[in-house]
């Protein structure tokens, strides 16, 4: 397989999320692990430029393509949650399907999770964001152990980091054989976190949430992978787009005593109430490099009252993480336009 690989394609595939030297104190806040070893955003944003540096991109998720919809909430929603998202109106949605990494040409048929991140935009209110994957764990649950597996390049590393590492074996299971979807389209996409959902009466929920594709799941065997050009997921989407629009329906996974409420890599097992919450409608593609969601910061900590992070640490981390980058590539791209 002819492909453009920076990032070695086992790194690809264990990081999905992944900034120089900022000496912004706010920025540099520690985080302690149970294991007391300390990392901060900087070190972390360092390391994905180490893994490969292109001024101007994120310095994770470097291709992707932006997309505009719609999103219309359920009234099961609006009693779980007082979230303006969740109105009986539409909702402006700008979106960016994405491939991990640095690599901005980071090639679309090589097996890695996607990303799926989105700004919803109510005409009332304040804006909130999701930013997600199609994988329903997470690698590694704290800062640490991340920036240990941005770190990691050969198969012996891989090993000895599965060894250290216990709690990544669920994601390295799912993955083993994950391949390259027909379609940004054709796969659901995962909160991975935990978040707590209130209502107008003030009552708590914590969930996580799905986008489920009505288009189904759909994925390429290794040949027909490997005959597909490296922007096919861009190029595959804006043709479906051009026949009519794609769905996705958001449903919520309540918590049940017992489901970790912190920890990404874990998986809530056993039956679980859902509640639909509302049907996702993407329309067009609108470009990647200088449209609208290229101007965001998909924090997924940027919520409208009514959805609050939980105490996930690596959701936590990730608001200063993306900040890093987001203030990097565009002051690097007001310099180009100088
Ligand atoms: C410690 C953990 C993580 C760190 C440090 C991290 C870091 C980053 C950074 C720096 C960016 C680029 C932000 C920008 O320039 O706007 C990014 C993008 C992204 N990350 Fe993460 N990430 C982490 C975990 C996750 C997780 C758990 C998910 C999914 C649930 C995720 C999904 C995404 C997506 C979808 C994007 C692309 C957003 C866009 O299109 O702008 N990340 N990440």
């Amino acid at each position: 397989m002819n492909l453009i690989v920076e990032v070695p394609m086992v790194s690809r595939l264990l990081f999905s999320c992944s900034i120089g030297l900022l000496s912004f104190s706010v920025f540099a806040t520690e985080v302690k692990s149970s294991s007391d070893a300390k990392v901060s955003p900087v070190d972390i944003v360092n390391q994905m430029e180490a893994n490969g540096s292109h001024t101007g991109f994120r310095r994770n998720h470097a291709k992707g393509l932006c997309v505009e919809g719609i999103f219309k909430g359920t009234k099961e929603a609006r009693e779980l949650s007082s979230s303006n998202i969740f109105s009986a109106s539409a909702v402006e949605v700008i979106g960016r399907f994405s491939n991990p990494g640095p690599n901005p040409n980071s090639p679309d048929n090589a097996p890695m999770p996607r990303g799926f991140a989105m700004q919803f935009r109510p005409s009332k209110g304040a804006s909130s964001n999701m930013s997600m994957l199609d994988v329903p764990l997470f690698s590694v649950n704290t800062p640490e152990a991340f920036l240990e597996l941005l770190k990691v390049k050969t198969p012996e590393q891989v090993a000895a980091f599965k060894e250290k590492h216990p709690e990544s074996a669920p994601f390295f299971a799912f993955i083993k054989d994950f391949g390259v979807p027909q379609s940004y389209a054709t796969v659901d996409y995962h909160s991975l976190h935990a978040f707590k959902f209130t209502n107008k009466k003030g009552k708590e929920q914590f969930v996580r949430w799905n986008f489920i594709s009505d288009q189904g799941n759909h994925f390429l065997t290794v040949d027909q992978a490997k005959a597909k050009s490296a922007d096919f997921l861009s190029k595959t989407l804006e043709e479906e787009l051009k026949k009519g629009p794609v769905t996705w329906k958001m449903e919520a996974i309540l918590a049940k005593d017992g489901d970790s409420l912190t920890d990404p890599t874990v998986e809530w097992k056993g039956e679980h109430k859902k509640v639909q919450l509302g049907m996702l409608t993407i329309k067009k593609t609108s470009g990647n490099g200088s449209s609208n969601c290229d101007l965001i910061n998909y924090d997924p900590n940027n919520l409208a009252e009514g959805i609050a992070p939980s105490d996930d640490q690596i959701l936590r981390f990730r608001s200063p993480a993306y900040a890093i980058s987001f203030g990097k590539r565009v002051s690097e791209q007001a310099q180009k336009k100088q």
